[in-house]
């Protein structure tokens, strides 16, 4: 008998199972991180090509979506979890590798796929896309993170929380440590309520719909969509909540513009401002940063309630149609304009109602945007800072004196929130703060005011920020 013969015969070949839900999963990460991609626009062409092509039906679509969206949330933790089981700094490991292994770690520690399944799908995975030689150390890796579940690995690699508290919380809620601090400093309090927010954060939010009024109203929403499907709003009285898998492009009033998705937090804003009080007359309305166009379409159904008129200006032109499509068939007079509305074009003193709701971080939003945090640097405030005032300062040129100002920002980073107002207040003088909390009727839990400030975890809204100013001289 050869040498050769005598040797335990190799394993025949065996090609690897193409799984096309993790194989989507995996293009879907590589787009978020080579290209900088939003995982909410990438994967919709996705999906809808594999649905075309590969046959998906809506549970290969909701695993794959699940795989995305909980893989980019906590990728903190699963990072910190594989940086445990290899033996080199994690910045090492090839950037596919890496996706193919969060991929797995969530599947082990975030899912209820068994152990097994988990383990041999992604080393499929990785035979894949990255061939037989990386598959061998995925399947190493893999194994040691199957030995434990979530809250042992937590033990292991989160530092203790009397430690170092705002390290333990990164961690084990998967945020950067100066996003929980910058959240912690907005929310005040103990321990509980922002491990509360931070978990908020890990939550598919619920889809919001707004009957936008005079076009439709909640009880035609809630009719089409049946009990099992539907839910009244809890704050907002234009407001309908989807249940799991409801699917708004399905409504007719959705689809002709009577309708819209808009999150809760958003409508409190745009009906607060339209409800402050105001002496005097109530006829000219401006949005001056209303690209997309949720708010600005509510403001103007409300306006039209009212007789009075919206302008809806935006900088953007690609937004400012966004805003022209969110508004036709608007009961009442609007106009949509592009501008920037630090060198506005009206008159001052022109309106009676004007809202901002300035360009910010959205780390109120980061429940939609899985991979938005990971994204953020503590120094894009900077940037953010000057633009703010200075939409804010021509805002409160724009209203006539008496008029009403919202400032508003879909985060509740303290930079972003009560430091420009109160550096704007300081500065330019001529306005001063109303209460905003009994604009707001019903909606517990508002602080101290005058300004509000919304929760996921205590409103179910993103946390959106709002300062009503009234103009004085
Ligand atoms: C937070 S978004 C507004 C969201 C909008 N209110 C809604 O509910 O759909 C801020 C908007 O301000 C716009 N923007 C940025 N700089 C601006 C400027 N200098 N003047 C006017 N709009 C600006 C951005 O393009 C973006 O569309």
């Amino acid at each position: 008998m050869s040498e050769q013969s005598r040797r335990r015969p190799s394993k025949p070949y065996r090609r690897p199972k193409k799984d096309p839900v993790r194989v989507l999963a995996f293009e879907a990460l590589r787009a978020v991180d080579e290209r900088d991609a939003y995982a909410n626009l990438v994967l919709p062409p996705l999906l809808k090509k594999a649905r075309e092509k590969e046959g998906f039906d809506g549970r290969d679509a909701a695993l794959a979506t699940e795989l995305v969206y909980g893989t980019l949330r906590r990728q903190g933790t699963y990072d910190a979890v594989i940086a445990a089981c290899i033996d080199r700094p994690l910045r090492e490991v090839d950037p596919p590798v890496l996706d193919v292994l969060s991929l797995g770690a969530h599947q082990l520690l975030g899912t209820r796929i068994p152990t097994h399944a988990a383990v041999s799908a992604s080393v499929e995975l990785a035979r894949v896309v990255l061939g037989d030689g990386r598959a061998k150390f995925v399947n190493a890796v893999l194994r040691r993170i199957a030995q434990r579940d979530l809250d042992a690995w937590l033990e292991e690699v989160a530092p203790p929380y009397d430690e170092d508290a705002e390290d333990h919380l990164a961690v084990v809620h998967s945020h950067p440590r100066w996003v929980v601090s910058a959240l912690w400093d907005a929310l005040g309090g103990g321990r509980a309520g922002i491990e509360d927010l931070l978990e908020a954060d890990n939550e598919r939010p619920e889809v919001t719909l707004v009957a936008r009024p005079g076009r439709s109203t909640p009880a035609e929403l809630l009719d089409v969509l049946g009990d099992e499907a539907g839910l009244p709003g809890r704050w907002s009285p234009y407001a309908v909540r989807l249940a799991e898998g409801g699917e708004p492009g399905a409504i007719d009033a959705v689809r002709e513009g009577r309708a819209g998705v808009q999150d809760e937090g958003s409508q409190l804003v745009a009906i607060a401002l339209a409800n402050a009080p105001l002496d005097g007359p109530d006829r000219r309305w401006l949005d001056g940063c209303a690209g997309p166009g949720g708010k600005a379409a509510l403001l103007g159904a409300l306006a039209a309630g009212r007789g009075a008129a919206l302008l809806a200006s935006e900088k953007q032109p690609h937004r400012a149609r966004l805003v022209d499509r969110a508004l036709t068939g608007n009961p009442g007079p609007y106009q949509v304009i592009t501008a920037d509305g630090t060198r506005p074009p009206w008159r001052p003193g022109s309106f009676d109602r004007v809202l901002v709701d300035v360009p910010c971080s959205g780390l109120g939003a980061l429940r939609r945007r899985p991979e938005a945090r990971w994204r953020r640097r503590p120094e894009d405030m900077e940037g953010f800072a000057p633009l703010q005032r200075a939409l804010l300062t021509e805002a409160l040129q724009a209203a006539r004196v008496g008029g009403v100002v919202g400032y508003a920002t879909c985060s509740p980073h303290l930079a972003e929130t009560r430091v420009v107002v109160d550096d704007v207040l300081k500065k330019h003088g001529g306005a001063e703060l109303i209460d905003a909390r009994p604009l707001m009727p019903g909606v517990p839990a508002l602080g101290d005011g005058p300004d509000v400030q919304l929760w996921p975890h205590l409103h179910g809204t993103d946390a959106m920020y709002l300062a009503l100013l009234r103009r004085t001289a």
